[in-house]
């Protein structure tokens, strides 16, 4: 590991590793320009030690000149001007290879690109020992490559952090501390009708922070003249399940109005597999993702009592009836098990002995939480 500046890094790509893919370069550039009149042209700062290694393999009869990107304030109506500076050889009918240290976006290779077209070279290629794909989004992909790596941020051998770490021999990778976002506590809450998740809810809420999601709720509070509401409407009023897609839209609405939440419990979503597919895409784009599925796991036996006594204070018809109730049971398995299935497989699932005191399972579903690495 190394520190430059408040930063620390670690070794990403050592410089063996480099001296072997410069080499490698160096092979295809050789073999690509064989008999022609080339000019490198490196851009520094970044690319000085690169540049100086790669040049060290080239056997072409060539030369080699470093540029630098400089851009000023022009006037009003230009705006913004580049120029490249340290260009003195003629360009006329050469053979131009651009040699980057690294291609991120791709806003200075077009610029570059830009300015070289006036030269009237015969032709000009880009070797870049990096390059970001996921970033990128010019217009010229490097012809020659190093190493494509993921988006994050690297130093040394050229590569600065603030004009520092350029020295390094080494690649080195920052190493991220978690950011807020991905620290956030995600608990998917599952459970039989009558397994306590309410309950339980409340309690996770006032304990961890978290803003709790019920889809049920939800559904019910959205303003009913809301496009969604009469969307959601329109199927429910034809005897129909309202669509995931659906679904799906209105629990990011909900989950959009907490932005600084410290963590969501999702009670009563996703109920299949393609909810709990949209919530890992959805959670994703916002940085995080799903920390755990807590699934409180009851008997069916003790589930039916519950229910029965429920009814007896809550009054709700759905509670009274056996006949229902085992649908709503029979219903509950056919429809968790692929999603429990889902968070299993990517090793998600917790499942908490949800028979007990409503203080004993509480303090079972701490337990499991307060024992995660986060
Ligand atoms: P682009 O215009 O986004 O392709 O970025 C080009 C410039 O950004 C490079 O020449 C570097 O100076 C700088 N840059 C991009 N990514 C990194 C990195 O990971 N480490 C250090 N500098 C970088
Ligand atoms: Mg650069």
């Amino acid at each position: 590991m190394v520190q430059v500046l408040d930063k620390s890094f670690e070794v990403f790509i050592t410089r063996d590793e480099i001296q072997t893919e410069v080499e490698s370069l160096a092979t295809k550039i050789n073999a690509d320009f064989e008999g022609e009149d080339v000019v490198f042209i490196a851009v520094l700062n970044g690319s000085f030690m690169f540049a100086s290694d790669l040049m060290k393999c080239i056997t072409l009869e060539s030369e080699i000149s470093f540029v630098k990107m400089s851009s000023y304030e022009g006037t009003s109506t230009t705006g913004k001007v580049n120029e490249l500076i340290g260009l003195n050889n003629n360009l006329e009918g050469k053979t131009v290879v651009i040699v980057e240290d690294i291609i991120d976006t791709g806003i200075t290779i077009d610029k570059i690109m830009t300015l070289l077209s006036m030269e009237g070279a015969k032709e000009v290629k880009v070797c870049s020992l990096l390059y970001k794909p996921q970033a990128f989004k010019g217009t010229h992909k490097p012809d020659y490559i190093g190493f494509s790596i993921p988006n994050a941020f690297v130093v040394g051998y050229g590569l600065d952090y603030n004009e520092k770490g350029r020295n390094l021999d080494s690649i080195y990778q920052i190493k991220e501390s978690k950011s807020e976002k991905s620290k956030m506590l995600n608990i998917v809450l599952f459970g039989p009708p009558g397994a306590g998740k309410g309950t339980q809810s409340e309690r996770l809420k006032e304990k961890y922070d978290l803003v709790h999601i019920s889809t049920g709720d939800v559904f019910r509070g959205l303003d009913p003249t809301s496009e969604l509401a009469i969307l959601a409407k329109s199927y429910a009023d034809k005897g129909n399940l309202v669509p995931d897609d659906v679904t799906i839209q209105i629990l990011e609405g909900e989950v959009s109005k907490y932005p600084d939440a410290h963590g969501v419990i999702y009670d009563g979503f996703p109920r299949t597999t393609a909810q709990a597919e949209a919530l890992d895409t959805f959670l994703s784009s916002k940085g995080t993702s799903v920390t755990k599925m807590i699934s409180l796991v009851v008997p069916e036996d003790e589930l039916k009592s519950r229910l029965i006594s429920r009814a007896e204070v809550s009054g709700r018809a759905d509670d009274a009836d056996p006949v229902i109730i085992q649908n709503r049971i029979n219903t509950y398995k056919s429809t968790t098990a692929p999603v429990a299935e889902f968070y299993k497989g990517q090793d998600k699932l917790i499942e908490i002995d949800g028979v007990g005191s409503i203080d004993e399972i509480t303090a079972r579903i701490f337990n499991a939480i307060d024992s995660l690495e986060r």
